[in-house]
């Protein structure tokens, strides 16, 4: 009897089971229809999966290009995995590329480094095995990259130059914090600047120090920067955790007469320039680029030629338009 019983339930598991893996390739189906693989034709569809590496895992920033491209990944269908270095490493990135490529991943979403030859080799491994690399945030030019989602950093540079000589009206001493000496936007958006304010002989850049895009090293560098002799009127930010930074070596110091120009707006940010600590932000939409990307993706799969760079919006943020315009993030 206790074996009928035993007998029974473990068939009413097996049918379970059974009905449960077939709704599964059912809906699993669906979905690869939306977003069909590029396999052979005639075998069952699957979700295209696409490997998106970071500069740095737990970046807020980078935290909402994650946002944006998991948004679009789900629309369509696709599987995003979402990786990076715990703390920046560009030698750990090259290492997910390499593991990316060996995993097979149907697309590879990635910052470029900007003149590491073997992280563009790699790229160019990538595309030779008929794995599309799609470029975010800093560019990787020279390389087999499909194409370039993200911010004109030079200009960006350059509109953080301008901003800088109306504020000061052409006069004044400037020190920059970069995310990495090696980061090529950070170096674009140095040159911009540096472009901008050339034709103003009363503004020059005294001071240029490198923050590991931490907060903390942000706020330990503009210290520096400010107790230094240099006499700086002008703190900038080029990356997104410089914003808080600056606010806490100003406020340390006590050096509330600095002009404080930041990047993003992350909260802190935000908060700063609406009690009025840092003057303004050069914005970039995070979000909107891991979401371009997935979409532009999803078009190449579709036939379409989407090569070249597709520059994404920067605006400025100031007292006159925190209040009214929504995070970017
Ligand atoms: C830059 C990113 C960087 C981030 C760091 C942004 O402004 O575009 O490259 O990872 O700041 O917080």
């Amino acid at each position: 009897m206790a074996n009928r019983i035993w007998n029974a339930g473990i068939l009413l598991l097996f049918l379970l089971l059974a009905a449960l893996l077939l709704q599964f390739i059912r809906a699993s189906s669906a979905i690869g229809d939306l977003f069909p693989s590029g396999g052979a034709s005639g075998t069952t569809a699957v979700r295209k999966q696409i490997a998106l590496i970071a500069q740095e895992r737990d970046n807020p920033f980078w935290r909402s290009i994650e946002e944006g491209a998991r948004e679009a990944a789900e629309t369509a269908g696709a599987a995003l995995v979402y990786m990076g270095p715990a703390r920046i490493d560009p030698s750990e990135q090259i290492r997910l590329l390499k593991k990316a490529i060996a995993s097979k991943y149907d697309a590879i979403v990635l910052q470029g480094l900007g003149g590491q030859a073997d992280y563009r080799q790699l790229i160019d491994e990538a595309a030779a095995q008929d794995i599309p690399v799609l470029v975010l945030d800093t560019d990787e030019p020279g390389s087999k990259r499909l194409a370039y989602v993200g911010t004109d950093n030079q200009a960006a540079g350059v509109l953080m130059g301008e901003l800088i000589a109306q504020r000061t009206g052409g006069q004044g001493r400037i020190g920059v914090l970069i995310g990495s000496e090696k980061a090529a936007n950070q170096q674009l958006r140095l040159s911009g600047l540096r472009k901008a304010i050339g034709g103003y002989p009363g503004l020059s850049v005294q001071a240029v120090r490198a923050t590991a895009i931490s907060r903390l090293q942000a706020q330990r560098e503009a210290e520096r920067m400010l107790a230094a002799g240099e006499k700086l009127d002008v703190l900038v930010g080029f990356s997104a955790l410089d914003g808080e930074g600056m606010i806490a070596a100003a406020q340390r110091l006590g050096r509330t007469d600095a002009l404080l120009l930041a990047f993003d707006d992350l909260a802190a940010t935000r908060a700063g320039i609406a009690d009025g600590r840092i003057a303004a932000s050069v914005v970039q939409l995070p979000r909107e680029m891991g979401a371009q990307a997935i979409e532009l993706l999803r078009r190449h799969w579709a036939g379409e030629d989407i090569g070249g760079e597709h520059f994404t919006k920067v605006f400025m943020l100031d007292s006159l338009n925190v209040d009214s315009l929504p995070e970017a993030r």
